[in-house]
């Protein structure tokens, strides 16, 4: 029998009542939590209507606001940047709105976005929004292969893409193009419409593909929001599990809303008028959560980056802080490693006297880049914020608030008011004593979790309720400490962390699996200096295929085809078999020693065949 705490859930009923009326209702809720984790069905504010572009704009202007600058978008050219005011956006997703009517968008449709960060992609976000379309992001950087599994698994009726991408010394990254690839093998997608970011050519399909600036010509600036219930989906994003298959994470309109509306706002501690900017890119749910959905919901300013940190120079970030004038800055540990690699003289080049608070998102922070971000961007003068949370979590849930909470580097600290996290042991028990690791669960629902998996909410129940029924499991392992602070540790599931990217094990298996002369392979994360994680990888061939260059490469280019580049391994190790169980499964415990040169390899007492470890040993 599951012993709830009544107390957690009457608290959390109270909180979330009255935290639910910082955004506006066109119809009030009644109801609140109505959520049954035994069940795997959340549902908030259920008898609430709302629309979530009107709460991320029209009532901005409403209140007289309209004038105040939404997006500060800087290209990744250093002299070109843009600003667009909250009248001006809106004029924008109207326009867009109206346009995705005409070509028959629906409410309830899945609208495929594969873009790049500039202002279009937003645009695009909140006008499926506005019509109660449902968006799903695809990360610019996903392959062509990638895409068309996304796209036919929530069956997307349009597709919003542009002609090439901008990034760094990269002009032309052929974005339309590899839509082109795929799109004979996506049915469900009648439009396409592509943006004009370049002035290269490209093939347009007449009847088919459209460029935006007809698209939008002619388009009236207002279309009234659709009334939308507080559990209509608002959007999916695909993110990466234990098996090869993405999921399509489902998040609903009313919970999300109100949830990044409060982290972002008490988080980051944002005050009317700061300037903010997360680096995160609108394909990952930080660009959703805190780029789009939590700043814009509280009428907040920020500056959107088109470009990469180390473009012109090492100096980018830290001269876009001093050419906006941002108060607050969010971004990954991956990229404060990367920079402060580069030295101090970077950051010193420029006035970083704007800065009042300093996020991290993604992955464990570790001391030296912590006191880096502190001392050196901070000037010891700024909370470091490192927030804890996940794709299927929505928002923040385990995070510092800056002024109040004291602060130790690596540790996300506590979590927000309004959420009841535990430590179970491998037999769903509580763990009571302070710095011993376990299963890191939460107890209680919050608005902003997840309410599906796309297509398959069996997938839903299995993953995230069944470990320890009763609760949410995170996939994550955590401790508490003798101060009752929280340290995350790392995925407990066959899950990589590289460079804040989240990606599957079976995933990069399976694609090394279809290069030319593959047998089998097996993939493991390693600690690495930049990434955090590393991909390694084990690889048998065939029987007469030599290892060879070659064959790496094939297997290079067959991962970043089926996934992308980003998911490429940094070591691959050919091997004469993989340490496997009697019953066939492999040992990654092994595996994982090897990759990290540890001499001990534990019991291989259950190995099949003990025999591979000389050749795996032979690196
Ligand atoms: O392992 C945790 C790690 O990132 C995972 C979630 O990845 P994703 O869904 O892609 O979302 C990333 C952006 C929220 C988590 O299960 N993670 C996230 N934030 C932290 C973290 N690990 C340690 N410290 C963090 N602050």
């Amino acid at each position: 029998m599951i012993q709830k705490n009544q107390n957690n859930l009457a608290i959390s009923q109270e909180f979330w009542k009255k935290e639910g009326k910082r955004i506006d209702w066109f119809t009030e809720y009644t109801k609140v939590n109505e959520s049954n984790f035994s069940q795997g069905h959340i549902e908030w504010f259920s008898d609430g209507i709302l629309n979530a572009s009107y709460n991320c704009i029209d009532r901005h202007i409403l209140q007289g606001n309209g004038n105040r600058t939404a997006l500060i978008w800087q290209s990744n050219d250093p002299a070109v940047s843009k600003k667009i005011s909250y009248q001006e956006l809106l004029d924008q997703v109207c326009a867009f709105s109206n346009a995705l009517k005409e070509i028959n968008i629906q409410k309830g449709d899945r609208v495929c976005i594969y873009m790049q960060m500039i202002p279009e992609a937003i645009v695009a976000m909140l006008a499926c929004a506005r019509i109660g379309a449902i968006h799903s992001v695809v990360f610019g950087a996903f392959s062509s292969t990638a895409l068309e599994n996304r796209i036919n698994d929530s069956q997307c009726k349009a597709l919003i893409t542009q002609d090439f991408g901008i990034r760094g010394l990269k002009l032309d990254i052929p974005m339309k193009d590899n839509a082109d690839k795929i799109l004979d093998n996506c049915p469900s997608i009648e439009k396409v419409i592509v943006v004009n970011r370049s002035n290269n050519s490209i093939n347009m399909q007449q009847g088919r593909d459209i460029f935006w600036h007809d698209f939008v010509m002619n388009q009236p600036r207002t279309c009234e929001p659709e009334k939308m219930n507080a559990e209509d989906p608002l959007f999916i994003l695909y993110t990466s599990g234990s098996t090869g298959k993405p999921k399509g994470v489902l998040h609903t309109t009313g919970g999300y809303l109100v949830y990044t509306s409060y982290t972002h706002q008490k988080v980051f501690d944002y005050q009317q008028g700061d300037i903010y900017w997360c680096t995160a890119d609108i394909g990952w749910i930080t660009g959703h959560s805190y780029i789009v959905y939590g700043p814009l919901s509280n009428g907040a300013t920020q500056v959107i980056f088109e470009g990469v940190p180390n473009y012109p120079d090492f100096g980018r970030f830290w001269q876009i802080i001093e050419q906006h004038q941002v108060n607050i800055f969010y971004t990954a540990p991956t990229a404060l490693r990367a920079l402060m690699k580069e030295g101090n003289s970077w950051p010193q080049r420029y006035n970083l006297d704007s800065l009042k608070v300093l996020g991290t998102v993604g992955e464990p922070i570790k001391s030296p880049e912590w006191r880096w971000y502190y001392e050196i961007i901070g000037q010891s003068n700024c909370p470091i914020v490192d927030t804890w949370w996940q794709t299927e979590t929505g928002g923040i849930l385990i995070s510092p608030i800056p002024h109040q909470t004291e602060l130790k580097p690596g540790s996300a600290t506590h979590p927000l008011p309004g959420i009841f996290p535990e430590i179970l042991d491998e037999n769903q028990k509580k763990i009571e004593e302070a710095n011993k690791t376990g299963f890191l669960v939460i107890t209680e629902s919050w608005p902003g979790q997840m309410r599906t998996v796309y297509g398959d909410h069996q997938r839903f129940i299995d993953t995230y309720f069944s470990q320890a029924p009763g609760n949410y499991f995170t996939g994550d392992g955590a401790y508490v400490d003798e101060d009752g602070y929280y340290w995350i540790t790392g995925r407990v599931d066959d899950v990589l962390n590289v460079s804040g990217h989240r990606i599957g094990t079976a995933e990069v298996e399976g694609a090394i699996g279809a290069a030319n002369g593959v047998a089998e392979a097996a993939v493991i994360g390693y600690n690495h200096e930049i990434t955090g994680e590393g991909i390694y990888a084990f690889v048998t061939l065939m029987t007469g295929i030599d290892p060879s260059e070659a064959i790496k490469n094939d297997i290079l280019a067959s991962v970043a085809k089926i996934i992308g580049p980003h998911a490429k391994p940094s070591v691959i190790q050919f091997v004469s078999g993989l340490p496997k169980t009697r019953s066939g499964k492999i040992m990654r415990r092994i595996l994982k020693k090897i990759a990290q040169n540890e001499s001990d390899l534990g019991d291989i007492s259950t190995l099949a065949d003990p025999s591979v470890i000389d050749s795996l040993l032979k690196k």
